[in-house]
């Protein structure tokens, strides 16, 4: 949109920008541009700034904070360098001068749209990302997840330090992002890093970040990763596994943002809000003296605890079925439903792995079907012979005994006959007279 008042200059602009396949609307005044802004916001405005119903240069302002989404350019007149550069302040994208630097127009026009289709994709890739890292994407109505999913959406507008405590598997780095996803701080980063996967050294290198040559290998100047998530979330996950020298430089980041690089002399500061995850009971680890205990009731201050999946075990049908539905469509033909004793079969499993270990199950499960449900067949072997309810042998019985055991060494050979012959120390003939007697596939 063009709004100017001298008609010459305006059709004279409408015309070249027409020309570059553009759509230009007109305005020689303010109140007309805001009826036609109201009805259908335009991508650009260019604007001159005396106008006979007011001044381009406030109207930057007004425009700006009425639609955050609008690109400005203001039209000044010769010479008035001072409103160009107040405009800018006032959020315009640019400003030009009128009349004498036409040929900067269309250049300064597919700049600006490029700035718009950029700020568009960013748009909707965070759209997808808080999509995809939402609360929303918590599964789960035991009382025991809801608790856990309404506490941690108490704590996430806020930048409070967060412990969540749960198994491996219990969803603790889902709850770490659905916590970034849910604050204030969405748009900046979101940082993991696993505090058991380095040893000491490295670790406090790549949190803090090192100078260039602080030891054997630092050519340059390092960023830690608090810097790296600086105005966003650092996720710290298995913090009990954390190096006790490192948890007192931690716990000073916790208390004044503030840290120091390997090899710097000086304190670095950084805004971080931190998450921090464990699977460990971390009130054993500082009776054992591994694990500081100021730090940890720094970070018991707002704990998560995330309950196992054999405390909500009424969660697994509606677990299930999302798996399910999510592999499902990758597999081919789909398979559809899953059989009564298929979930019951889940129901009495100890789930030590928790969610992962269900997601894992049923992948394998449709990978191994053929039919358009899934059976307590295609359940891996050791599944469904740990559980002595979902055996049909009695555990007493020397059959029973006998069948469960050449599965078990099938199972730990991966199938191999000849091996699995060779370790239960009898023919490769009479593993095969067996396993048709016990009805093994
Ligand atoms: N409530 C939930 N609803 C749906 N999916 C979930 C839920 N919780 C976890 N998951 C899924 O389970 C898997 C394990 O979750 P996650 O990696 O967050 O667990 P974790 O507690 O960090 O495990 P670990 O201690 O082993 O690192 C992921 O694939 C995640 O998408
Ligand atoms: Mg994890």
């Amino acid at each position: 949109m063009i709004i100017d008042d001298e008609d010459k200059l305006r059709n004279l602009l409408s015309r070249i920008i027409r020309l570059e396949g553009f759509n230009v609307r007109e305005s020689s005044d303010l109140k007309t541009a805001r009826k036609i802004i109201e009805k259908d916001l335009p991508d650009v405005i260019l604007c001159d700034v005396k106008l006979p119903d007011g001044n381009g240069v406030d109207f930057v302002l007004e425009t700006r904070s009425r639609h955050p989404t609008v690109e400005i350019i203001l039209l000044t007149a010769y010479g008035n360098i001072a409103d160009g550069v107040q405009a800018i302040k006032n959020g315009a994208y640019d400003y030009i001068t009128k009349g004498d630097d036409n040929e900067k127009i269309i250049p300064l026009l597919n700049r600006v749209i490029e700035k718009i289709h950029l700020k568009n994709r960013v748009t909707r890739l965070e759209k997808q990302f808080k999509k995809n890292y939402d609360f929303d994407n918590i599964l789960g109505e035991s009382p025991l997840i809801l608790e856990a999913v309404s506490l941690a959406k108490k704590v996430a507008g806020t930048d409070a330090t967060v412990l969540l405590m749960g198994e491996t598997g219990t969803g603790k780095e889902v709850f770490a992002q659905a916590i970034h996803y849910g604050s204030k701080r969405r748009v900046h980063p979101f940082v993991a890093l696993n505090c058991s996967t380095l040893n000491k050294e490295l670790l406090e290198s790549e949190l803090f970040g090192h100078k260039e040559g602080s030891f054997t290998g630092a050519t340059k100047e390092k960023k830690g990763l608090i810097e790296e998530a600086n105005t966003g979330t650092l996720f710290l996950d298995e913090i009990g596994e954390m190096h006790i020298e490192l948890q007192a430089k931690l716990l000073r980041v916790l208390e004044t943002r503030e840290f120091i690089k390997v090899g710097d002399t000086k304190t670095s500061k950084a805004d971080v809000r931190i998450i921090a995850a464990t699977n460990k009971l971390l009130l054993n680890e500082v009776n054992a003296g591994k694990f500081r205990e100021d730090l940890y009731y720094r970070l018991n201050a707002f704990t998560i605890i995330l309950p196992a999946l054999r405390e909500r075990k009424s969660d697994i049908p509606i677990l299930a079925n999302h798996f399910l539905k999510v592999y499902a469509e990758k597999t081919n033909p789909p398979v559809k439903s899953i059989s009564m004793d298929f979930m019951d079969a889940l129901k009495i499993h100890d789930w030590k792995g928790n969610i992962r270990e269900l997601k894992n199950i049923i992948e394998r499960s449709l990978i191994v079907s053929n039919g358009s449900e899934l059976t307590t067949a295609d359940l891996p072997m050791e599944f469904s012979t740990n559980d002595s309810k979902s055996n049909n042998l009695s555990a007493f019985d020397l059959a029973g005994v006998e069948k469960l055991h050449i599965q078990r060494v099938l199972n730990h050979t991966r199938n191999n006959k000849s091996e699995t012959a060779r370790l239960l120390n009898i023919g490769l003939s009479t593993l095969y007279r067996k396993m048709e007697e016990y009805n093994i596939p």
